[in-house]
């Protein structure tokens, strides 16, 4: 089954062809970096008008690439919730006109399932059931994995993401957008102990929540007494603030497989693209015997191959939406009761 995805659920508009759930003919990203970056964050409107923009010429890249025409796609998947709600819109809007126009199926795609499923593209997927580390821009998460239709969130953060945190810490120090991508590069000549900063929720807790807003006051408090560092002292406080944020993720991850007796995970969302936490995910999988699964960098970042491999099991199950599908703006995953 091939299945056309569409991904505008926040700043990137992208289209991919997937074949089987596992065979990516083409994956085509527009990012707006460019557009976002003098704000330091995504500004809703002006991403609603880039993907107007870029979703048709996305798309049609997108079947170029594949070296397919329309009539040789089985599916369309969108995203329709989470997200911003004139760019999930817009995503959606499209792929309803193709549906309408082509008679193909229709599934709509929660973005967090999307997430899950990049990992599904790799030649080394993870097994059911499995633990799933969440960590994106707009969530932070714990997820058990007990099959493509069953997944239960077990705790999230509950202040802000950890992309977030990453985001906002690099705002502070004049870094730029996507902060995530400039402070992983900076740290990388860093010292991760110059700089003690708290790591939330790592010591009395053994639930699966996380908290990263006191680390952005902490980075604020230190910018406020030593002002903005240049050079390697800049180096050493990425380093530093990063640590913070891979510390606290990776220690909770563990606990909570262990809670869980789960000994595959995988890490999934922009964060799992950080080179700290990959590293730190990898060692600690070593030390207690877990299995790792990470999706290639460009994968953990939105983009719409994870999209369509996601949707390819709705559509296998037999699932269809109607072009009344509508796009919802927050859509929590099922909780563990
Ligand atoms: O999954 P994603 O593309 O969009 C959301 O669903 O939110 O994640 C974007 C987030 C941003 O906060 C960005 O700063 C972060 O992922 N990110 C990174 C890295 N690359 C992207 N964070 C840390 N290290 C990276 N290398
Ligand atoms: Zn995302």
């Amino acid at each position: 089954m091939r299945v056309l995805g569409l991904e505008s659920s926040c700043d990137e508009t992208a289209a991919a062809i997937v074949d089987d759930g596992r065979l990516v003919r083409a994956d085509v990203v527009a990012s707006q970096n460019e557009v976002h970056a003098r704000y330091g964050g995504v500004v809703p409107e002006l991403a609603s008008r880039a993907h107007i923009l870029n979703v048709v010429p996305v798309v049609q890249a997108a079947l170029e690439r594949a070296g397919v025409g329309l009539e040789q796609i089985d599916g369309i998947a969108v995203t329709n919730a989470p997200g911003l709600i004139g760019a999930l819109l817009v995503g959606l809007q499209t792929a309803k006109a193709l549906a309408w126009v082509t008679g193909k199926p229709l599934v709509g795609v929660h973005h967090l399932e999307g997430h899950l499923s990049a990992v599904y593209l790799e030649p080394n997927p993870p097994p059911m059931p499995h633990l799933a580390l969440i960590v994106s821009g707009g969530h932070t998460s714990l997820v058990r994995v007990n099959d493509h239709a069953d997944v239960v969130e077990l705790g999230a953060t509950r202040d802000d993401a950890a992309g977030e945190a990453f985001d906002k810490g690099a705002k502070l120090l004049g870094l730029g957008y996507p902060g995530g991508v400039v402070i992983d590069k900076l740290a990388q000549a860093g010292d991760p102990a110059a700089v003690p900063f708290p790591k939330a929720m790592t010591a009395g807790s053994t639930g699966a929540e996380f908290s990263f807003s006191g680390l952005k006051t902490s980075l604020l408090h230190h910018v406020r007494a030593h002002g903005i560092p240049e050079g390697q002292a800049l180096a050493d406080l990425c380093a530093s603030y990063q640590a913070a944020i891979v510390e606290v993720l990776v220690r909770k991850t563990r606990r909570i497989a262990q809670r869980e007796r789960l000994s595959h995970v995988q890490i999934c969302g922009g964060v799992a693209a950080n080179s700290a936490l990959r590293a730190a995910m990898r060692a600690a999988a070593a030390a207690d015997d877990l299995t790792v699964y990470v999706p290639s960098p460009a994968r953990c970042t939105d983009n719409a191959a994870m999209i369509a491999a996601a949707g390819y099991h709705r559509l296998v199950r037999g699932e269809r939406a109607g072009l009344d599908l509508d796009a919802v703006p927050s859509m929590p995953l099922p909780r563990r009761a």
